[in-house]
């Protein structure tokens, strides 16, 4: 009797050999991207304490009530694996002092998330972001960069019909003053509301905006709107913040409807959706958060970031630009003889210290086998190593010479022209 076979559990996947030339494309052009741009890398741990995202993420957000992975340790402790990347950045910033270095402090990552959501296409229960953080600095240039930054990796991606909506919620205080107004007007008109909305007046006016439900969304149609209640200072951000992304010519649409799925949002908040995806469009979002550091224990520090999903960015992404490494010499062997695998192993392990990209057959095929898989690979250079004797071929120029084995990696450096 056979065991059962075991299979990755819902909503997750493998990344397999196929997927990771697309993957390590996207990490590669992310990196060029934001270091150029002056983002260093971070990588926090992949849990958490409870307390963290409740307090970051904000407990009645859909994240927090419903998605997380949470678990308790040996020695007692709440601990989830991380649903995002901004309210750890923000520790770390707080934990190592960061505040102390020049301002602002600019963080990126490429890390997997946790959400238990339903799995769909596109919407996986563990997922990967690629995302920054800005710390320390209000300055409106700093938002107009975040989004301009995600812009353009996205277009570098090839990811098609992209549309960025962009908003603004103006302070805590001004937020939470439109809040109150925004209930009262649920209240008023409760009874044509989805019974969804209507629980969550209270908890989370602000998604109401969110529903597809029609008695809702007349409802939604008269509401007061936050964008038309900015405080003149907030107001002036947001104007800023706009006539910088017109500078860089990055194309989006004002929507005072937006809603971002996390509360510690401040002032600019913007979300880049595909067409090309279908009901998961959402490739990427961010905004401001000036008041999360100080929620985390840390002094008052405005910040302004984005996370975008890899997965998302692939599917709606263009044909990977990089294909893997060429291999540049295959070590074969005449027969499966001792000596002669271990002479080209040696050969193996000196191409390989001399930087070249080189592999050998390790799955005892023929030297028929061998060849053929070298031509599968698209191998530059063969050298078959024989008893007494080693031929180099140069795929490219249809040449094969004898050669001393330890002439071998010379030749392959100086490409062609040894031969
Ligand atoms: P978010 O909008 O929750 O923001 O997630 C950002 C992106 O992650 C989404 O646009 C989507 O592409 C991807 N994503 C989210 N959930 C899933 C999922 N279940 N499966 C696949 N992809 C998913 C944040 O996480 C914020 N921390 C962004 C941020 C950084 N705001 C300021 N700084």
């Amino acid at each position: 009797m056979s065991a059962s076979k075991l299979k990755a559990p819902r909503g997750t996947f493998d990344v397999l050999g196929e997927q990771a030339a697309a993957r390590t494309a996207l990490e590669t052009r992310a990196r060029t991207i934001l270091e150029g741009a002056g983002y260093e890398r971070i990588e926090t741990p992949v849990f958490e304490a409870t307390e963290l995202f409740a307090r970051g993420v904000g407990a009645s957000t859909d994240i927090v009530r419903k998605e997380m992975f949470t678990f308790e340790d040996a020695g007692g402790r709440s601990l989830t694996l991380r649903p995002e990347g901004t309210a750890p950045v923000c520790r770390a910033y707080v934990e190592h002092g960061m505040h102390k270095r020049r301002q602002p402090v600019k963080l990126w990552y490429l890390s997997s998330f946790f959400r238990h959501e339903r799995a769909q296409a596109g919407r996986y229960r563990q997922f990967w972001q690629v995302g920054a953080e800005a710390l320390g600095s209000e300055d409106p240039a700093l938002d107009a960069e975040s989004i301009a930054l995600v812009a353009r990796l996205l277009s570098e991606m090839g990811v098609r019909e992209v549309r960025l909506r962009l908003s603004s919620l103006g302070s805590l205080a001004t937020r939470s003053d439109y809040r109150e107004r925004l209930k009262e007007h649920l209240r008023t008109h409760a009874q044509s509301l989805s019974e969804e909305v209507r629980a969550r007046i209270e908890l989370n006016p602000l998604r109401a905006f969110d529903s597809d439900h029609p008695g809702t969304r007349e409802v939604m149609r008269s509401a007061p709107r936050l964008l038309d209640q900015l405080a003149p200072a907030d107001a002036e951000h947001f104007a800023e913040v706009r006539a910088l992304l017109d500078i860089a010519t990055v194309a989006y649409e004002v929507d005072p409807t937006l809603v971002r799925g996390l509360d510690y949002y401040t002032r600019t908040v913007f979300e880049f959706t595909s067409d090309a995806l279908g009901a998961q469009s959402g490739v990427g979002g961010g905004g401001r958060y000036d008041g999360l550091v100080e929620e985390l224990g840390g002094p008052p520090t405005p910040g302004v970031g984005w996370a975008a999903g890899i997965e998302r960015i692939l599917l709606a992404g263009g044909p990977p630009t990089a294909a893997t490494p060429p291999v540049e010499l295959f070590v074969a062997v005449e027969s499966s003889e001792a000596s002669l695998r271990a002479t080209a192993f040696g050969l193996l392990s000196e191409a390989r210290s001399a930087g070249l990209s080189a592999q050998m057959d390790l799955g005892g095929r023929t030297l028929k086998g061998q060849l053929g898989h070298a031509s599968a690979l698209g191998a530059r250079f063969i050298a078959i190593v024989g008893e007494g004797h080693t031929v180099l071929k140069d795929t490219e120029a249809g040449e094969q010479e004898p050669i001393a084995t330890d002439a071998v990696v010379h030749a392959v450096l100086r490409g062609h022209h040894a031969l």
